[in-house]
């Protein structure tokens, strides 16, 4: 088929590039120059593993262009993927100028029958309005369009993986054409056995966000009760353990630690409490979810205070910037005020990680207490401690000895519950986690 994809941001991209490998034909429109070189080039300008492997495969084969001309995405296909950015406004509430925009623009260049297919996450009824926006700025009015909802459930760092072996694809549609369309596109994971479920437009876009804010409360609930294995003295991972058993409840997402940030949990929660609200709805379950994870950050700059008791002039290194690990992205990552509030204390810091320094420094640029190190051990020389923030792998196989070795003292205060508390102790750590 060929298929045009607006906006070359995660979905975007990850959708495009994984459409084109399963054979499609592709046009990509992305307005920003300077995105638009890269990726004509095949750089992915996001990391994500096996992203630029997979773009420059389907470059070659002649699957995949882009372009900034949108009059041409509208040319090329009936079949128009909306994957612009939905951020979040001032209010809270997502801020949907671009899906607007792109509306309007399609409708002005339409000459026959298009599917337009909202895949980025917005409010629901949003195709209400992207329907009515065609209706209003298309020049001929005999020409048949149909709006579609199909959320994208992946996840950063296993986005193509997500893609290609989803849980279930959802299809939101109102007529037989568009649902025979989506039906086709969707075929070769029908056929391998991924679920398929056809709803109304609204029920899909509701279920991007009820599925997220759920996994959001998820990882609040976990945290709390991780607040209360530590006044009783039980360890939180046993508790998950013995939860996550129960199939009803299931073990994913009920990893304790300083709480989700990203560029999807703190939008989409926020968001989905304005919708409930536009509603005349209160949902108050959602509020404390977020009140939740936001003193998770607090708690873990009052542990540093427990433990240091001064952070100023203290050498203190820290491990981990991403929002989670296999990513480059900071966006609402708990690091982002943990490093700030440190510096604002007057802590020397220095910074490791092992894709994300590059946007960090953007927010926090080298100075007299805050450098970056290139391997995670220069973190170590002389620190008064040593902070954990992401969870990447390199740090839970990190040489243990090494790092007692190289520290003034040997303090961890680990956010993301990396190693073993036990097994830290009889190196000698003084280690403090969450939970536990
Ligand atoms: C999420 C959803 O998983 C995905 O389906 C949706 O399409 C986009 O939003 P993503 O933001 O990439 O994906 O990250 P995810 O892996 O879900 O983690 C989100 C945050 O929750 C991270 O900050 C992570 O550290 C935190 N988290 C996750 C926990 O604190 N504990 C957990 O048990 C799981």
């Amino acid at each position: 088929m060929k298929i045009t994809v607006i906006g070359a941001g995660y979905v975007g991209l990850v959708t495009a590039a994984c459409f084109a490998d399963l054979g499609n034909e592709v046009l990509c429109v992305e307005k920003v120059s300077s995105k638009l070189e890269k990726l004509c080039r095949g750089i992915s300008p996001i990391y994500e593993p096996g992203l630029s492997e997979m773009l420059q495969r389907n470059i070659k084969e002649g699957r995949i262009q882009f372009t900034d001309r949108i009059e041409e995405g509208v040319r090329f296909s009936d079949v128009i993927f909306l994957c612009v950015g939905t951020p979040q406004g001032e209010d809270g509430k997502a801020d949907l100028s671009q899906v607007e925009e792109a509306s309007r623009q399609i409708a002005q260049n339409m000459t026959d029958y298009k599917l337009i297919i909202e895949k980025s996450t917005v409010p629901v009824n949003t195709h209400q309005w992207v329907k009515k926006t065609v209706k209003r700025y298309i020049k001929d009015k005999s020409i048949d369009f149909d709006v579609a909802s199909n959320p994208e459930f992946l996840r950063e760092g296993s986005a193509i993986y997500d893609f290609m072996n989803p849980d279930r694809i959802v299809v939101g549609v109102e007529s037989e054409r568009a649902r025979k369309i989506m039906e086709e596109l969707y075929r070769p994971f029908t056929e391998k056995g991924f679920p398929l479920l056809i709803t109304t437009p609204a029920a899909a876009e509701l279920i991007k966000h009820a599925s997220n804010s759920f996994l959001a409360m998820k990882i609040s609930y976990i945290n709390m009760i991780a607040d209360l294995c530590e006044k009783v003295g039980a360890d939180i991972n046993e508790v998950a353990d013995g939860m996550g058993y129960d199939k009803r409840i299931g073990r994913d997402f009920l990893n304790a630690g300083i709480g989700y940030g990203g560029s999807c949990f703190p939008k989409d929660v926020q968001a989905f409490i304005k919708i409930a609200e536009d509603h005349g709805l209160d949902f108050g379950l959602l509020k404390e979810t977020e009140k939740i994870n936001r003193s998770r950050r607090r708690k873990f700059l009052d542990r540093i205070e427990d433990v240091l008791w001064i952070s100023k002039d203290k050498n203190i290194a820290v491990w981990g910037l991403a929002f989670k690990p296999n990513t480059d992205d900071i966006r609402e990552a708990p690091s982002i005020d943990i490093v700030r509030e440190l510096d604002r204390l007057g802590a020397n810091l220095r910074l490791y990680d092992p894709k994300a320094m590059e946007n960090f420094r953007y927010l926090f640029p080298e100075k007299e207490n805050i450098s970056y190190v290139e391997d995670m051990y220069d973190a170590l020389k002389d620190a008064d401690a040593l902070l954990i923030i992401t969870e990447w792998d390199q740090f839970k196989n990190a040489d243990l000895d090494r790092v007692k070795q190289l520290m003034r003292l040997p303090i961890v205060i680990d956010g993301r519950n990396v190693y073993d508390p036990k097994m830290m102790k009889e190196k000698g750590f003084e280690y403090y986690s969450i939970g536990r």
